[in-house]
């Protein structure tokens, strides 16, 4: 982790007004999730890593989303655009909330992909220059839908042109605009009031400032940046999906780089939010979603989903099994195929086999339920095996009911405990039986059986000739 200076004597300012038209949703654009978080909080952590004095967010469609999603952090002020009249128009609505700093720095709340360190880099280049804007760019092989940086002759910018403006010419330079700007404080304003909007959309474009910051000879420059992925803007849905690849790509980096071993990794899809130990290793098809928490030395996969899952350490998760909202004690095995359903909660050195639904049960320490079975609102003691396609039949078609079932208890196979009952620590219950009462503990419980017949003279089917 590289630290970063701090910068007291900034501004930021979020754009994050527009409609989001090319998204075709009732969100609000930045509300949608990259790998389960949504792009604005990727953003306000970013520039919160620069630890500005204020941060201001322009809000305009659907605002009461995103303030119901943000809340209201402290140095964080709400700006509302009413009509999106474009980007220069969004950051002259902040004039009243920012004062007193040296520079505003303006980011767009769709751009996931960017560190606070390029930030960092800008803020400082800018500083150093002496420039009164500094646009950050990239270098592009496909510059379609972004706007493109003018140079003259000796290199220097003189303009931003946006697709819908740009001549063919235009249109074929490589270098773009991020959408990033930093701007001294004591021009930023007075650029913004110059602004007109006789273009192609009949917009007040930002970028127009640096044309009218020129005539009025200030200085402008140009930060190229060099991972250019860092300022994909998502407009789209096919740019939602290719800066989540990027995006976990960074993310499975940084746990390689902790210690997790992924295999596969393009295979895997691991969301920001979830937290993995050291020495876990998480195999091919696996999805970590949520605020799933894996211990050390746990083993996950393939193709196992994980959704708000908390494994403490050594557990393994063995192929295609499923844990929702379930908490697994350390050491414990699940599956292959095993499903843990909201509220199963597992300790230590519990066996949960194939075919195995559990589901708001607690099943104590070195249980073993191995084969097929139900285990549906049950509170288990530790110490006991539940023979293969036993079933706890919780529901009676309108309310669910509960069983207790002590410690060391042994149930054979299919068995059916019909609930509400409980069974008492050492209790044995014989395989096939259908248990009604509560089952006393040592000897053996089981219900009647049916008769078994023998029919001596009987002979096998034998397949007919046509
Ligand atoms: C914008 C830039 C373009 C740049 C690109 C980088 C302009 C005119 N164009 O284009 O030069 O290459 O970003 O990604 O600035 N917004 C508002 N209010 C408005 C309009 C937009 O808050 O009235 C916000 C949007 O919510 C978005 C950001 O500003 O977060 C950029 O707007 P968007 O429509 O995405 O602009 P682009 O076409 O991507
Ligand atoms: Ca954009």
């Amino acid at each position: 982790m590289i630290s970063l200076p701090e910068y007291p004597d900034l501004q930021v300012c979020v754009l994050a007004a527009g409609r989001g038209k090319r998204m075709h949703s009732t969100q609000a654009k930045v509300l949608h999730k990259v790998l389960g978080r949504a792009m604005i909080d990727y953003l306000l952590h970013t520039v919160e890593e620069l630890r500005p004095k204020g941060i201001a967010v322009v809000t305009g469609h659907a605002s009461e989303q995103v303030r119901a999603h943000v809340g209201q952090p402290a140095n964080l002020a709400w700006v509302i655009q009413d009509k999106q009249l474009g980007t220069g128009h969004a950051v002259k609505q902040c004039e009243e909330v920012i004062r007193d700093v040296r520079d505003v720095l303006i980011v767009c709340g769709d751009t996931p992909l960017l560190r606070s360190q390029t930030l960092s880099e800008l803020v400082d280049t800018h500083r150093n220059n002496d420039a009164a804007v500094t646009v950050l760019t990239a270098e592009v092989d496909n510059p379609f839908g972004y706007g493109r940086i003018k140079r003259d002759s000796d290199g220097h910018v003189t303009g931003i042109v946006e697709e819908k403006d740009a001549s063919d010419e235009e249109r074929r330079i490589g270098e773009v605009s991020s959408g990033i700007y930093c701007v001294r404080h004591d021009v930023l304003f007075d650029l913004l009031h110059k602004l007109g909007n006789s273009n192609a959309q009949g917009e007040y474009y930002l970028p127009d400032i640096v044309p009218l910051a020129l005539t009025n000879n200030h200085r402008v420059d140009a930060m190229p940046m060099r991972d250019v992925v860092e300022m994909i803007g998502v407009n789209n849905r096919v740019q939602l999906s290719e800066v989540e690849d990027l995006m976990q790509r960074r993310i499975i980096h940084d746990w390689q780089m902790q210690g997790v071993t992924v295999e596969k990794p393009d295979t895997v899809r691991i969301e920001a939010t979830v937290n993995l130990g050291v020495d876990v290793v998480i195999q091919a098809g696996c999805y970590l979603i949520g605020s799933t928490r894996i211990g050390d030395g746990c083993r996950v996969g393939p193709n196992a989903v994980l959704v708000d899952a908390w494994l403490d350490d050594d557990v393994e998760v063995f192929a295609f099994s499923h844990i929702h909202s379930a908490n697994v004690g350390a050491g414990a095995q699940i599956g292959p195929y095993g499903r843990l359903r909201p509220g199963a909660v597992l300790g230590e050195d519990v066996h949960v086999g194939n075919f195995v639904e559990i589901k708001n049960s607690v099943v104590d320490r070195g249980s073993k339920i191995n084969h097929l079975s139900y285990i549906g609102d049950t509170d288990m003691g530790s110490g006991c095996n539940i023979g293969a396609g036993s079933i706890t039949c919780n529901y009676d078609g309108a309310n669910k009911h509960r069983t207790h079932i002590g410690d060391d208890v042994f149930v054979g196979s299919d068995t059916k405990l019909i609930a509400p009952v409980e069974v008492n620590s050492g209790a044995t219950i014989g395989a096939g039986s259908i248990i009604t009462k509560n089952v006393e503990s040592g000897g053996l419980t089981l219900s009647e059986r049916p008769d078994q017949r023998h029919v001596g003279n009987w002979r096998r089917p034998t397949k007919k000739k046509d």
